[in-house]
């Protein structure tokens, strides 16, 4: 594990030099990311917001890769809010188009690494032909037993919150689950990450301080992590400090900790 004395060398580190201070046995599981800052990144360089989340796909394609090697279990990645309908007609056209392209050359990849690849959101509510490869990704390649590839898609944590009770009253109603017996564990089984354990690992790019209606639930414990760098510029080395930086956190989930047991 790295000395605290040297956490200010983790950004000049090296791919390589991060990958052999990481500690391998002490992963977190589960890394969501917000990939945010594609708008500010074209706008620096006087291009159209659609060239940003281009070189946002980019970085997406990279960090799949690197979390896959690293044996990370689940990736989740917030490619679409809810929300991000109300951008202008030919961005949301454009982020739709990325998102097929992006899974049409992950396919490849996904097949070749073991990777399984799976959706959160109301994926009902996207148009027809990204609805077609989403569903032929996801038959492709839901064998796989490495890295889960989760990506958020016309997501958002308040309507999924909102779906789960839906769930719970129409179980109540028909199949005669009891609401005394209604606690975390059962009301998690309801979200949309049913099946995978919550993030222990929040990045989000771009500096920006908030959770923008991501994993409202899941994100109760998890490590929150903001960088001020750009998504299209944010790669395999940033990942790789930021799990670093993950390995220098104490997380505590509401006890007192490790010093002051010490004292
Ligand atoms: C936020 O940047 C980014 C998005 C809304 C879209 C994310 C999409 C990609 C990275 C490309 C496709 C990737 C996958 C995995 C399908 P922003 O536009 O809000 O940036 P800004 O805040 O600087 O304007």
């Amino acid at each position: 594990m790295l000395k605290k004395k040297n956490k200010r060398d983790i950004k000049r580190f090296s791919k390589q030099e991060l990958w052999s201070i990481i500690d391998h046995s002490n992963l977190p599981k589960h890394v969501a990311i917000i990939m945010d800052g594609n708008g500010r990144w074209a706008r620096a360089r006087m291009l159209p917001r659609v060239a940003g989340h281009r070189v946002g796909m980019e970085s997406a394609l990279k960090i799949v890769e690197v979390a896959s090697d690293l044996g990370i279990k689940v990736l989740t990645l917030y490619a679409f809010s809810a929300e991000n309908w109300r951008r202008p007609a030919d961005e949301v056209g454009a982020l739709m188009k990325l998102l097929v392209e992006f899974l049409k050359r992950e396919l490849i990849s996904m097949k070749k690494n073991n990777i399984c690849f799976q959706t959160i959101g109301r994926i009902a509510g996207l148009p027809g032909w990204v609805q077609q490869q989403i569903k032929w990704s996801i038959e492709q390649t839901c064998q796989n037993t490495g890295l889960i590839l989760n990506v958020a898609l016309n997501y958002s944590g308040r309507l999924e919150i909102v779906d789960a009770v839906k769930g719970i009253i129409k179980d109540i109603e028909q199949k005669g689950l009891e609401l005394d017996k209604l606690d975390e564990e059962t009301f998690s089984n309801y979200l949309y990450t049913a099946d995978l354990s919550d993030p222990d690992l929040l990045i989000r790019t771009s500096g920006e301080m908030r959770i923008s209606n991501f994993l409202l639930w899941q994100l109760a414990y998890a490590e929150l992590l903001i960088t001020p760098t750009l998504w299209p510029d944010f790669r395999q080395r940033e990942f790789l400090q930021a799990i670093l930086e993950y390995q220098q956190r104490e997380r505590r989930f509401g006890t007192i900790g490790k010093l002051a047991q010490s004292k």
